[in-house]
């Protein structure tokens, strides 16, 4: 199975810079092609930018758009809010849902989020569904209850393999340069294809990423550890050269994998 590695540039670049930076993606991909075909590789800039990004990409690429969140509802009503179907008109492909960031900032509680996820599918979009403890909790021992019960509050009615990723992002990872160590990865990963497993016929084929400070200094051995099927990348997905080096640290830990 090809690694996807997904960009999430959450609110960290303004126009001028995803117009640079999606130039320097297709530069890097017109040099070496295969880490596009051998890699599936997709960005999530701003929702304002996924249009401009689309077409700096241009109509054949090997990149993927998505976005960061979509509403509740459907159309209508509901001032400030883009819905699963703009999005997928607007040309994207996946939507990343539950991100801690908004589950704290926006209080998002697995409802909302099991109702978004709803949305989605219904609009064809695939939902990479973000789950992961705090420090507090995993410092209690509480982190597989934590994850566990988000999956076991994850919504994947019209969903199949190919249209739910599941990211682990444990919270205290998250842009601050620690990141969990590969036996704590090698442990949660397969705790949550576990849980798959026991819940879903197709629990075996769902990719589950590593989301956490990664970068392409840590890159390959994060994505050697088995269960993990790709990367979800905040910051270093904002530099064009960080986000492709993680994106060939995926291919190299794949084919050795697979040697082995
Ligand atoms: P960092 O890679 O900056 O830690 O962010 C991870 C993340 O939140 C991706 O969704």
């Amino acid at each position: 199975m090809r690694k996807l590695i997904a960009g999430n540039w959450k609110m960290s670049c303004y126009g001028g810079e995803a117009i640079e930076l999606t130039e320097q993606i297709n530069a890097g991909l017109e040099a070496n092609p295969d880490l596009g075909l051998d890699a599936e590789l997709l960005i999530c800039p701003p929702y304002l930018y996924t249009g401009i990004v689309q077409s700096v990409l241009g109509p054949v690429s090997d990149v993927l758009v998505g976005a960061q969140d979509c509403a509740l509802s459907e159309n209508g009503a509901h001032t400030g809010d883009i819905s699963a179907s703009m999005l997928v008109d607007a040309g994207c492909e996946m939507v990343i849902l539950g991100h801690s960031e908004r589950r704290q900032n926006h209080e998002e509680s697995d409802d909302l989020i099991a109702e978004k996820a709803e949305r989605a599918f219904e609009a064809g979009l695939k939902v990479i569904l973000c789950v992961g403890e705090s420090a507090a909790e995993r410092d209690a021992g509480n982190a597989e209850e934590i994850v566990g019960a988000q999956i076991d509050n994850a919504n994947f009615e019209g969903a199949d393999a190919n249209k739910v990723v599941i990211a682990y992002e444990p919270v205290w990872a998250i842009g601050t340069g620690k990141t969990a160590s590969v036996d704590d990865v090698e442990s949660m990963h397969g705790f949550i294809r576990g849980k798959l497993q026991e819940k879903l016929a197709y629990g075996s084929d769902i990719r589950i990423l590593y989301g956490g400070s990664v970068k392409p200094d840590n890159a390959k051995a994060l994505l050697s550890v088995p269960n993990v099927d790709g990367a979800l990348i905040g910051g270093a997905s904002l530099n064009a050269e960080s986000f492709l080096a993680i994106a060939q640290a995926g291919i190299d830990a794949a084919e050795q994998m697979a040697a082995e």
